[in-house]
């Protein structure tokens, strides 16, 4: 294991993903819990990542002394190289030149972090964000790379395996830096690639099997990818001690419930209850226009739905999820002590505590890139790994306005026209995101030589890496114009189609 002390930068995740990109387990803890970590854990090596915070401060935070102590090679980033060395007796200021962004290190000297990818005497492009800079090594310590705002900019002591660059390695920005944290990972600490997703695989399911014994688990599945293979793993380690409900609440895309039950039942003989609540939900929402509202009753709703049938399964000891990574990591926040963030649209949010059940989080170490590649070991279709996000609420909030049965229909079609074009087109894969809305507005138009008075269609396509910001997709007017006529001609109730073309901020992507 490579333990990460988070000091509060906003890529330490970035750091993990490389590590575990060159085939290390890696693990990130927020520094004030460091030094218990570092006994329980016994690192193979150590990465101390950047920080808002200054170094030249007084009661800024500082790695547990012990890592320095403990024969294991560390790596030092940014705030992590201005901590270490002033932990080891070096000098540490306050800047005069801030470097923000794009600049270019020169190598000064040969380096094992540099191994095979930076030669003496040539200059990279790196990225830095750094107000403060180290002035002067602790004892033992050379200087392989410089910068013109840091002469520090990389160093090494490389008897005790200690290096630490300005830089930030982790972002894409420093082209070679992942290569960089492959070294560190690979050579100077010598992990060389035993963590892979079928070991991990078979770890899962031995802890599974030790959490749960001989209990009963229960999983919400939604057919997303999170949920479906944390459901197979669960199943993998416990057979039909699982049981899976999927909660139709009528909200769903065209035909989207039949095929994971069709796909679970059938292909994973996979013991799952398909809960028709379609009537509940759709009654319940009648009337409701405000988003937040229908939010919060579909909410409700879920959970009441889940748990009758959880008891009618005579109750369960253990609810699975598939919360990732990204989800529980404890961010280290500097307004208001650390703190955890737990995905606040998890459907099922509250019942384990009313129900008195514990959690089975199997993919709470992986991103969800890793999730995907670990469903693909499990035999998960491709057109399951690699579906568009879909929020839980569904339909509802693609209906701005109220909801009815006959609007969802309407949009269910259209949709369903919308993502059939953009498969046919191999477009697909290159967006994030894309769905139809069904506006609340009705306009006026011609077809045949009579008059229509129908709905208008918005179409939504998004490019984006985590959801938290996107930018519309760049459509060829000619595949837009295809759709629209497609969607008017086969879809009753619709006469109009318009592309949104607004990025998040500020909109979002979703509309309600
Ligand atoms: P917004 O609309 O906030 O959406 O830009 C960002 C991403 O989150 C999805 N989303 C949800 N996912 N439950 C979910 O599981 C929800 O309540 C929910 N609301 C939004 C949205 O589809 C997009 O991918």
């Amino acid at each position: 294991t490579i333990l990460i002390i988070d000091f509060g930068s906003q890529v330490t995740q970035l750091i993990a993903r490389r590590v575990r990109e060159a085939g290390a387990y890696c693990e990130i803890v927020p520094f004030q819990s460091a030094g218990e970590a570092f006994e329980r854990i016994r690192p193979r090596g150590v990465i101390l990542s950047g920080s808002p915070h200054s170094a030249v401060d007084i009661g800024s935070p500082r790695a547990p002394q012990g890592v320095f102590e403990a024969g294991i090679p560390v790596l030092g980033i940014c705030y992590g190289e201005q901590t270490m060395c002033a932990q080891l007796g070096g000098q540490v200021e306050a800047g005069h030149e801030r470097e923000f962004g794009r600049a270019f290190l020169e190598i000064e000297a040969d380096c094992a972090l540099f191994d095979g990818v930076w030669a003496k005497g040539t200059r990279h492009q790196v990225w830095m964000s750094h107000g403060d800079r180290v002035t002067g090594l602790p004892a033992g310590f050379r200087v392989v790379g410089t910068s013109r705002g840091a002469p520090f900019a990389a160093i090494a002591d490389e008897k005790r395996h200690f290096y630490a660059v300005q830089f930030h390695p982790e972002v894409v920005h420093t082209p070679d830096g992942a290569r960089l944290l492959s070294n560190f990972v690979r050579n100077i600490v010598g992990l060389q690639g035993e963590w892979t997703m079928s070991a991990y695989r078979q770890q899962a399911v031995e802890a599974i099997r030790k959490q749960v014994g001989d209990k009963k688990v229960i999983c919400a599945l939604s057919g997303g990818v999170d949920s479906s293979v944390a459901a197979l793993l669960v199943h993998e380690a416990v057979g039909d001690q699982l049981t899976c409900i999927l909660v139709d609440h009528g909200l769903m895309r065209k035909n989207e419930a039949a095929d994971v039950v069709a796909m679970f039942r059938q292909h994973y003989n996979l013991p799952l209850i398909l809960v028709d609540a379609s009537d509940r939900f759709i009654s319940a929402l009648e009337g409701e226009t405000d988003p937040e509202t229908k939010r919060k009753t579909i909410g409700r709703l879920f959970i009441e739905v889940f748990e009758e049938e959880a008891k009618k399964l005579g109750g369960a000891d253990f609810l699975a999820q598939g919360t990732l990574y990204p989800d529980v990591i404890e961010s280290v926040s500097f307004t208001g002590g650390p703190s955890v963030t737990i995905k606040s649209h998890h459907n099922v949010g509250g019942l384990p505590e009313r129900m008195n059940m514990q959690l089975v989080e199997p993919l709470r170490e992986l991103f969800k890139d890793e999730v995907r590649v670990l469903g693909k070991e499990l035999g998960l279709p491709e057109s399951f790994i690699g579906r568009h996000p879909f929020p839980g609420p569904g339909l509802a909030i693609r209906c701005p306005g109220g909801v009815t049965r006959e609007k969802l229909e309407i949009l269910r079609e259209a949709d369903a026209i919308y993502l059939d074009e953009i498969r046919k087109a191999g477009l697909y894969d290159a967006i994030w995101q894309a769905f139809a809305v069904l506006l609340p507005v009705q306009t006026v138009g011609v077809m045949g030589d009579g008059r229509t008075y129908e709905y208008v269609c918005a179409l939504r396509a998004v490019t984006s890496v985590d959801g938290m910001t996107a930018d519309f997709y760049h459509y060829d007017m000619n595949f837009l114009g295809n759709a629209a006529t497609r969607i008017i001609n086969e879809v009753r109730g619709i006469n109009r189609v318009v592309y949104d073309v607004t990025s998040k901020p500020p909109g979002t992507i979703e509309w309600e």
